[in-house]
């Protein structure tokens, strides 16, 4: 696996915040349980240490757990070659169950983690089968080795792309004056520029803007995460409690809501950052729009509604303390939803890299996603 020193590998189009390295070593993530106060980074070189970033969240974001699955796989093939001598297609395969296996199940809500497991799990079989008449050698799995980092290398670039065309198709729906964003869908959350957080970027550019950033409790993925890429960027925002939405609203300061989302069901339900259904229903009783964004990698066309999503459960310590104080009676008990789910029918319109879609959801989603997902 001969390559030149510090080959980084890393799209083309990559954003000024880049939240991790690649390179012939391993896998750099900036640590985002550390930020703003800190920018180290975490450094991965095996498949566990890849899976355990993506549970403790040292990276996370839909889109951004689904790369580092993909460079997650590439290394942890890596280290397989490593440490065998002897190859057989069935030692292989078995292998290759494993490390998608370790992989899909870092976290169970963000659909992206899977789709981009299957997609390199498709890359496998489809070489395999292709070498399935010849002898297994080194040289064969070494090849296999650069075809999966050159695909987990274009997971990460056709995200970037992405979000700067679901950018360019969104930045006309967001109005002048306030709005509010939940958790962070930024450069941090993605391959680069963001999903929801890109469309705001986006539209600052043409219009005056002003960004309500909810702290996002418990992981303050608002407070800490947007807040620190908006103040990269210079577009001026405040960051609110989670529950100051409403009077905001009813005060006419926030003229949209826009947000991210882990999954989209067939018909339009959406799993995001717990907080996000609250925020929905508050806009429809304003009749304020309601937008999701995200790339096609987030739909689950598999599943006809939100009921079939899992909900991941995170410890009830994150929601006992902030940063490392205790803020809870010692025998209290919390329960901690990271996500939830907003029905379809509370969402004006999803901004997808292919286009806007507008409901009816059950028929314009396929129409849109369906086909065209890898
Ligand atoms: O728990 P997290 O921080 O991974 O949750 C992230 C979100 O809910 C985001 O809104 C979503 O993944 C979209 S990121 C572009």
């Amino acid at each position: 696996m001969k390559k030149k020193k510090n080959d980084i590998k890393t799209p083309s189009q990559a954003d000024i915040i880049q939240a991790w390295i690649w390179n012939e070593e391993g896998l750099f993530l900036l640590d985002q349980r550390k930020l703003p106060l800190e920018e180290k980074y975490v450094f991965c070189n095996t498949l566990n240490k890849v899976r355990k970033a993506i549970k403790e969240l040292v990276v996370r974001g839909a889109p951004a757990i689904g790369i580092c699955a993909a460079i997650g796989f590439t290394i942890g093939f890596k280290n397989f070659l490593e440490r065998n001598k002897n190859f057989s297609i069935r030692r292989i395969t078995e292998e290759i169950g494993k490390i998608s296996l370790l992989l899909e199940t870092a976290r169970p809500t963000a659909v992206n983690l899977k789709w981009a497991v299957n997609r390199m799990k498709g890359v496998c079989e489809k070489f395999l089968k292709e070498v399935e008449k010849e002898p297994i050698t080194l040289k064969t799995l070494k090849e296999l080795y650069f075809i999966l980092e050159k695909e987990a290398l274009k997971i990460w670039e056709e995200d970037v792309k992405g979000n700067l065309s679901m950018a360019n198709f969104g930045k006309d729906l967001i109005p002048e004056g306030g709005v509010l964003t939940h958790c962070n869908t930024g450069a941090l959350a993605t391959g680069g520029y963001g999903t929801a957080l890109g469309v705001i970027r986006e539209a600052y550019k043409h219009k005056k803007i002003f960004v309500f950033v909810d702290e996002t409790r418990p992981f303050l993925q608002g407070a800490r995460l947007t807040a620190w890429e908006l103040s990269k960027l210079n577009i001026p925002y405040a960051i609110i409690t989670d529950n100051s939405a409403g009077y905001l609203i009813k005060k006419g300061k926030i003229k949209a809501i826009i947000v991210g989302a882990d999954r989209i069901a067939l018909n339009g339900d959406t799993a995001n950052k717990i907080g996000t259904y609250s925020l929905a229903v508050l806009a429809h009783y304003h009749k304020i729009p309601f937008f999701v964004a995200a790339p096609s990698s987030t739909f689950d066309l598999e599943i006809s509604s939100g009921e079939e999503i899992p909900i991941e459960e995170r410890p009830s310590k994150e929601v006992l303390s902030c940063g490392k104080t205790r803020v809870a009676p010692l025998n209290a008990k919390a329960y901690n939803f990271a996500f939830d789910i907003t029905p379809g029918k509370l969402i004006t319109a999803i901004i997808t890299e292919k286009g806007v879609i507008y409901p009816p959801y059950s028929q314009n989603i396929p129409k849109i996603i369906k086909g065209n997902k890898n």
